[in-house]
C-alpha cells in the first residue's frame, strides 16, 4: 500500500459528496454557489451551510444508505456485495481513517467545551462580586449559554448528516484530479481508470492492462492498493515521487492525483482495435439496426463522446457515430439505417451475426461536449443524428453537471422513426433533471424550432448541439444563429 499524506477538515464536503448527500446533480450545487446561496471554502462545502439550503433533505433516506440496507436483506445478494462492496483491507484502512477523524472532532469539541466552562465561571465570579460589572456579567452570562445550547442543537442535525458522510466513505472513495480539479468516486474494487471513465472524465491510458505505463499518475495525497497485476516497472525514483497506475490500483482512502487528461480530438491518437459483436439489436420493425461491440479489456478505443469510428466487416467499410459513450467501459454502439443501403448496412442487416469479429478505427470528428461551460444543455437530433447525441447526452449524466439537459428528436417513419424512444423516456423517468420531446420531421422545421425557443425565453443561456441530415443542421444552424447564438455555444454535426 502507498500512504501519503493530506487530511481534510471533516466537516468540510467535496461537491460531488454533498451532492450525493443532498441527492441533486452537482450543477444544483454550483448554481446555487454561483447565486450566492451556498457558501463556499477552497471550493468545499460546509455541512451545516448545505442543510441551510436544502433544509428538506430527509437524513434517513439517503440513496446509498438504501442500497446498503438492501444489500443486507437480501440472501441473493452476494455476488452483488463483492461487486459494491470494497475489500475488507480496503474497508479496514477506512474505517481506521474515519476512526482518526473522529478521535480528532471529539478531542476538539471537547477543548471548546472546557473553554466555555472555564468562561461561564469566570463570569459566574464577576457577577458575585461586582456592582455595575455585575449587571454585564449576568447579561454576558445568559448569552454564552444560549450560544453554546444553540451550537449543540445545530451540531445535533450536523452530525447526523456527518453519520452519513462517513458511511459514503466507507462506500466510495472520492478523487480529485489536478490540474483540472474534476471530482469522481471509486466505488468497489473498480481501479481508479475504470471509476474515473465510468464518471466520464478522460484520463491518458493505453493498453488499461498494467503494461504501458500511460496511465501512470502522481499520488498528491491519499492511499491506493494494487489491484490488478502489472508487468509495467515503476522507477525507485518514480515510485519516491508517488506515482503510481491508475489501471491497476484502487482507492483506499480519498485521493488528489495529477493526472493528464484528453480534453480535444487532437489529445487522442488514431487507434485500431478488434471488437466483438455483443448483441444485434432490430428496431422500427427492421429499419433500423443497434450494433452493440465488445472491446478486449487490453484494447480499448479511447475516444471522447460525439466522436465517430470506421467500422470494416465483410470486406464493407464505413466511418459512423459512436452512439456509445466513454463511460460504459468496454461498449461500443452503433446505429444503422437499411434505407441507407450501404455496403455496410446491407452486410450488417443481412449477415453479421453475434461473436463476429469487426475492426473499429477510430476516433474522428470534433462534435464534443464543451465540459468547461456552466450553460444548460439543449440537444436538436434529426433521425440517426440521435447516435451522436445519445454518446453526448450520456457523458453529460456521467459528468452531472449539467443544470438542464433537454433533448428534441425529429424523425420520421421513413427515417427510422424514433427508434429509441422508450430509452428517451427511461432517462426522462430517472432524472429531474432531463427533458426529451420527441418530434416530427416534415422538412419544415421552422414552426418548430420558433416553440423550441419560445419554451426556453432567453436562447442565449443555452448550449446548443445539433446532429442530423443536412436539411436539419443547416436550418436549425441558421434559425439559433439569427437568434444571438455565437459560434462556442453551437455544435453541430451532419449524419447522413
Ligand atoms: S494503461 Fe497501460 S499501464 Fe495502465
Amino acid at each position: 500500500m502507498q500512504w501519503l499524506h493530506g487530511a481534510s477538515m471533516p466537516e468540510l464536503l467535496t461537491l460531488s459528496r454533498a451532492a450525493r448527500l443532498v441527492g441533486v446533480p452537482r450543477g444544483t450545487l454550483q448554481k446555487r454557489i454561483k447565486d450566492g446561496e451556498l457558501p463556499t471554502f477552497e471550493g468545499m462545502v460546509k455541512a451545516s451551510d448545505l442543510l441551510k439550503v436544502f433544509p428538506k433533505t430527509r437524513l434517513e433516506d439517503n440513496a446509498v444508505l438504501e442500497r446498503l440496507a438492501h444489500l443486507r436483506e437480501s440472501a441473493y445478494a452476494r455476488r452483488i456485495r463483492e461487486r459494491i462492496l470494497p475489500d475488507p483491507e480496503v474497508l479496514a484502512t477506512r474505517v481506521l481513517e474515519l476512526g482518526r477523524e473522529l478521535s480528532w472532532t471529539r478531542a476538539q469539541f471537547s477543548h471548546y467545551r472546557n473553554i466555555l466552562d472555564a468562561l461561564e465561571m469566570r463570569f459566574g465570579e464577576l457577577e458575585r462580586t461586582g456592582g455595575g460589572v455585575q449587571v454585564a456579567a449576568a447579561s454576558l452570562k445568559k448569552w454564552l449559554h444560549d450560544q453554546r445550547d444553540a451550537v449543540i442543537a445545530e451540531k445535533e442535525v450536523t452530525a447526523r448528516l456527518m453519520a452519513q458522510v462517513c458511511v459514503l466513505r466507507l462506500m466510495a472513495a472520492h478523487v480529485q484530479v489536478l490540474p483540472s480539479n474534476r471530482e469522481f468516486f471509486v466505488e468497489g474494487n473498480d481501479t481508479i481508470l475504470d471509476a474515473a471513465l465510468h464518471a466520464g472524465l478522460s484520463l491518458d491510458y493505453g493498453c488499461s492492462n498494467g503494461n504501458c505505463g500511460l496511465c501512470k499518475a502522481r499520488v498528491v495525497s491519499g492511499q491506493v492498493k494494487k489491484v490488478r497485476h502489472h508487468d509495467y516497472t515503476l522507477s525507485e525514483a518514480e515510485k519516491a515521487r508517488g506515482y503510481t497506475l491508475l489501471c491497476s490500483n484502487t482507492a483506499v482512502t480519498d485521493l488528489v492525483v495529477e493526472a493528464s487528461e484528453a480534453g480535444k480530438p487532437t489529445d487522442i491518437p488514431l487507434q485500431t482495435v478488434s471488437a466483438r459483436v455483443q448483441r444485434i439489436d432490430r428496431l422500427s420493425g427492421n429499419a433500423m439496426l443497434r450494433l452493440q461491440l465488445l472491446m478486449p479489456r487490453s484494447n480499448r478505443l479511447r475516444f471522447l463522446a460525439g466522436q465517430s469510428a470506421t467500422l470494416e466487416v465483410g470486406g464493407a467499410s464505413e466511418e459512423l457515430p459512436i452512439a456509445s459513450c466513454p463511460c460504459d467501459e468496454r461498449h461500443l454502439e452503433f446505429h444503422l439505417r437499411a434505407s441507407d443501403a450501404t455496403p455496410l448496412t446491407e452486410y450488417a442487416f443481412g449477415q453479421l451475426k453475434t461473436n463476429d469479429l469487426v475492426m473499429v478505427e477510430g476516433p474522428s470528428g470534433d462534435f464534443i461536449l464543451r465540459e468547461e461551460s456552466p450553460r444548460p444543455l439543449v440537444f436538436l437530433a434529426g433521425g440517426t443524428g440521435f447516435a451522436p447525441i445519445k454518446s453526448l447526452v450520456e457523458h453529460a449524466m456521467a459528468l452531472e453537471v449539467a443544470e438542464t439537459i433537454n433533448l428534441y428528436w425529429f424523425a420520421s417513419e421513413a427515417g427510422g422513426g424514433h427508434y429509441l424512444r422508450n430509452l428517451c423516456r427511461a432517462w426522462s423517468d430517472a432524472l429531474d433533471n432531463f427533458h426529451f420531446t420527441a418530434l416530427a420531421a416534415d422538412g419544415n422545421y421552422a414552426a418548430a424550432l420558433q416553440s423550441i425557443a419560445a419554451s426556453h425565453g432567453r436562447l442565449v443561456e443555452f448550449d446548443f448541439y445539433v446532429a442530423g441530415p443536412a436539411d436539419f443542421t443547416e436550418a436549425s444552424g441558421r434559425f439559433l444563429r439569427e437568434h444571438g447564438i455565437s459560434p462556442e455555444q453551437l455544435n453541430t454535426q451532419m449524419v447522413a
